[in-house]
C-alpha cells in the first residue's frame, strides 16, 4: 500500500488532519486501534474554543455543532461563597466557546471521512512506524500490511506508538499534580447557564454540562481516588458544600477519576514523523485545552505539508518550533488556572490568601479578566 500521509490515530487530531489534507487534495490513510463504537462513545472534554469552532466550519463539519452545541459568552469563577462572571465575549471582541462533546466532534469527522469514501481503518493492531523510510506496518482483519508514505502523522494520543518510536531524540517535560478530578455525568438540568469554576477550602469543583438535560460535574479528589468509594449521594452533598448552593440532582450514569498532569515533548518531529495532539503534550483539564490544542497542531501541520508539496519545506522544518510556542502558552494557562483554583496538600493559610487575592484581582481588573478570557476562548491558530 502507498499513500502520501499515514495518520496513526483516529482521535480528534488524526481525523481533523485527514479532513484538512483531503480539502487540499492530499491523500491519507487513517489507522485507529479501537473500534468505531468505542471512539464515538468515549467520554472526554466538552469545550470548543472559538478557533476550533471556526475550524469545524472551515472544513464543512460544523452544521450539527451549530444545531446542538451550546454557545457560552461567559464563565463564572466562584470563591469565598460568591460567584463572579468573566464576560468572555465582551472582553474578546465577541469571541465565545461552545459546549459540544469531543465524541460528537469525532462522530462528525468520521461521518465526513466515510461520506468521502476515504480510507479509515478501525481495530488495527501491532502498529509499528519507521520514521526514516517512512513506513507504517499494521495488522488489520488478520492480515499484515505495509504502508509506504511521504510523511507519518503521530496522532495516537498519550499511550500510542509514535512518540516512543523517536524517544531517543526527545526531551520530556513533566508535571504531576497531587490530585485528580472525580467526574460525573447526570441526567438533570445544569447547575447554571454557564460553567462555574469553584475555589473552596475543601477543594476545587466545576459545574459543566453536555446539554440542557445532561450535567457534567467535577470534584477535586486525591490522585489515586477510587470513584466507587463515593456514593451518588456523597458526590451531590460535596458539590452542594463546595458550590455553597443546592445544585440540581439527577440520575448519575457515568463516574470516573481523571488524573491531572502536564507533559510536553520536544521536538515534535523527527525525520518524517510529526507528532500532534496528546501524542506530544498533555494538559490538566482545568483550562479545557486538550482537544483545542490538538486542533491547533494539525492546522499548522496540514498547512506545512501542503507547502511542502508545493516545493516549500521551510514550514515543515519549523513545525515543531511553531507548534510549541502555542503549546507552552496553553501549558502556562492550564497550570495557572489549576494553581489558582485547587487546594494543594500542605498549603498553608498564606497560600490560601494568595489564591483568594489572585481570584479577586482576576475578577475585578479588566486587564486580568481579559487575559483569562482571551486564553479561555482560544488564542488564534497559526496559519
Ligand atoms: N495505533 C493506532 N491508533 C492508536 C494507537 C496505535 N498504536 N494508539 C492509540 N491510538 C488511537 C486511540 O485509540 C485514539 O483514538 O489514537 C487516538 C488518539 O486520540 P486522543 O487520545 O483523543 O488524542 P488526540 O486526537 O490528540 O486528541 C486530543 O486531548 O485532552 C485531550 O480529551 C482530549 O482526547 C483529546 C485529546
Ligand atoms: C467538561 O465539560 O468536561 C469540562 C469543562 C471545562 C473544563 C474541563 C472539562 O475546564
Amino acid at each position: 500500500m502507498r499513500t502520501q500521509v499515514a495518520i496513526v490515530g483516529g482521535g480528534p487530531a488524526g481525523l481533523m488532519l485527514a479532513r484538512l489534507l483531503e480539502l487540499r487534495g492530499i491523500e491519507s490513510v487513517v489507522l485507529e486501534a479501537r473500534d468505531r463504537e468505542y471512539v464515538q462513545q468515549r467520554v472526554r472534554a466538552g469545550v470548543l474554543e472559538q478557533p476550533t469552532m471556526d475550524l469545524m466550519d472551515e472544513v464543512g463539519v460544523g452544521e450539527r455543532m451549530h444545531r446542538e452545541g451550546l454557545v457560552h459568552h461567559g464563565v463564572e469563577l466562584r470563591f469565598a461563597g460568591e460567584g463572579h462572571r468573566i464576560a468572555l465575549s465582551d472582553l474578546t471582541g465577541g469571541r465565545a466557546i461552545s459546549i459540544y462533546g469531543q465524541q460528537e466532534v469525532v462522530k462528525d469527522l468520521i461521518d465526513a471521512r466515510q461520506a468521502s469514501g476515504l480510507p479509515l481503518y478501525f481495530e488495527v493492531s501491532d502498529v509499528s512506524v519507521d520514521p526514516d523510510a517512512p513506513r507504517v506496518e499494521f495488522t488489520h482483519e488478520d492480515s499484515r500490511h505495509v504502508l509506504d508514505c511521504d510523511f507519518i502523522a503521530g496522532c495516537d494520543g498519550s499511550h500510542g506508538v509514535c512518540r516512543p518510536a523517536i524517544a531517543s531524540v526527545l526531551t520530556e517535560y513533566h508535571r504531576d499534580y497531587p490530585f485528580g478530578w472525580l467526574g460525573i455525568l447526570a441526567r438533570c438540568r445544569p447547575a447554571s447557564e454557564e460553567l462555574i469554576y469553584c475555589h473552596h477550602e475543601r477543594g476545587f469543583a466545576l459545574a459543566s454540562m453536555r446539554s440542557m438535560e445532561v450535567t457534567r460535574m467535577y470534584l477535586q479528589v486525591p490522585p489515586d481516588e477510587d470513584a466507587d468509594r463515593w456514593s451518588d449521594e456523597e458526590i451531590w452533598d460535596e458539590l452542594d458544600r463546595r458550590f455553597g448552593m443546592e445544585v440540581n440532582r439527577g440520575e448519575v450514569f457515568e463516574k470516573g477519576v481523571t488524573p491531572m498532569r502536564s507533559s510536553v515533548v520536544e521536538p515534535m518531529q523527527h525525520a518524517k514523523l510529526y507528532l500532534a495532539g496528546d501524542a506530544a503534550h498533555i494538559v490538566p483539564p482545568t483550562g479545557a485545552k486538550g482537544l483545542n490544542t490538538a486542533m491547533a497542531d494539525v492546522c499548522l501541520l496540514a498547512h506545512a505539508i501542503e507547502a511542502s508539496y508545493g516545493g516549500d519545506d521551510a514550514k515543515l522544518a519549523a513545525y515543531s518550533e511553531r507548534a510549541l510556542e502555542r503549546v507552552w502558552r496553553v501549558q502556562h494557562f492550564s497550570w495557572w488556572m489549576t494553581s489558582m483554583l485547587h487546594r494543594f496538600a500542605g498549603d498553608d493559610d498564606f497560600q490560601l490568601k494568595l489564591q483568594l487575592s489572585q481570584l479577586r484581582y482576576t475578577t475585578s481588573s479588566p486587564a486580568q479578566a481579559t487575559a483569562l478570557a482571551e486564553n479561555y476562548v482560544g488564542l488564534p491558530f497559526a496559519a
